[in-house]
């Protein structure tokens, strides 16, 4: 076999170790989100939005870059830990979306006080940290929007139901003192 078809054999392995190891690491995959997922998350953005978006855990950008595009006035930012996703990603903005951030960075050690919205598909584990870590940290008025996962104790102002056999939820939340319980 040539030398060359050795390295990319080399590097598809260690991509597709990178991948397993943080995925046993933060206990879910890099799966995007469905484009009906997305869709529906999207059309929850008013118009305009020019806010805080924080994407907690932005995989491989297919929200976080779409979302960047269509809301210019918004500063979004994606916290990533999984290296493979978020190299691609990365590069799947590049020269374009001045108003994305992509970090490599635990979004659990990172203050989201200043959001304004905070989207997200995670798996039930992860949002009971989140829920933890929102109670602390949100300010009133901001809003969650959870892919699939709900938050435990919040009341959602709405929750869509996907056209798919699951019925997939999306949930859609504004932290007030009234909706968590
Ligand atoms: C199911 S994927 C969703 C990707 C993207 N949000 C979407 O909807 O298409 C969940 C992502 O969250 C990342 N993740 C999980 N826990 C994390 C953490 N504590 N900090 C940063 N990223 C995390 C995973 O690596 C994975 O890429």
């Amino acid at each position: 076999m040539p030398v060359a078809a050795w390295c990319l054999l080399v590097l598809l392995g260690g991509a597709v170790l990178s991948v397993v190891y943080h995925t046993l690491k933060t206990g879910i995959s890099p799966l995007p989100s469905s484009r009906r997922a997305r869709e529906v998350m999207l059309s929850e953005i008013p118009n305009g939005f020019s806010g805080r978006i924080v994407e907690a855990g932005s995989g491989w950008g297919s929200l976080a870059v779409p979302m960047a595009r269509r809301f210019p006035e918004a500063a979004v930012i994606g916290y990533e830990l999984s290296s493979v996703p978020l190299f691609c990603s990365r590069l799947r903005r590049l020269g374009r979306c001045a108003n994305l951030r992509l970090r490599r960075a635990d979004f659990l050690a990172v203050s989201l006080a200043d959001a304004d919205l905070v989207v997200c598909y995670l798996f039930p584990g992860a949002m009971r940290a989140l829920d933890a870590k929102l109670r602390r940290e949100l300010r009133p008025g901001a809003r969650v929007i959870s892919n699939t996962f709900a938050l435990p104790g919040w009341t959602p102002v709405r929750t869509h139901r996907l056209p798919d056999i699951f019925a997939t939820p999306i949930y859609i939340y504004e932290f007030t003192v009234q909706s968590i319980s």
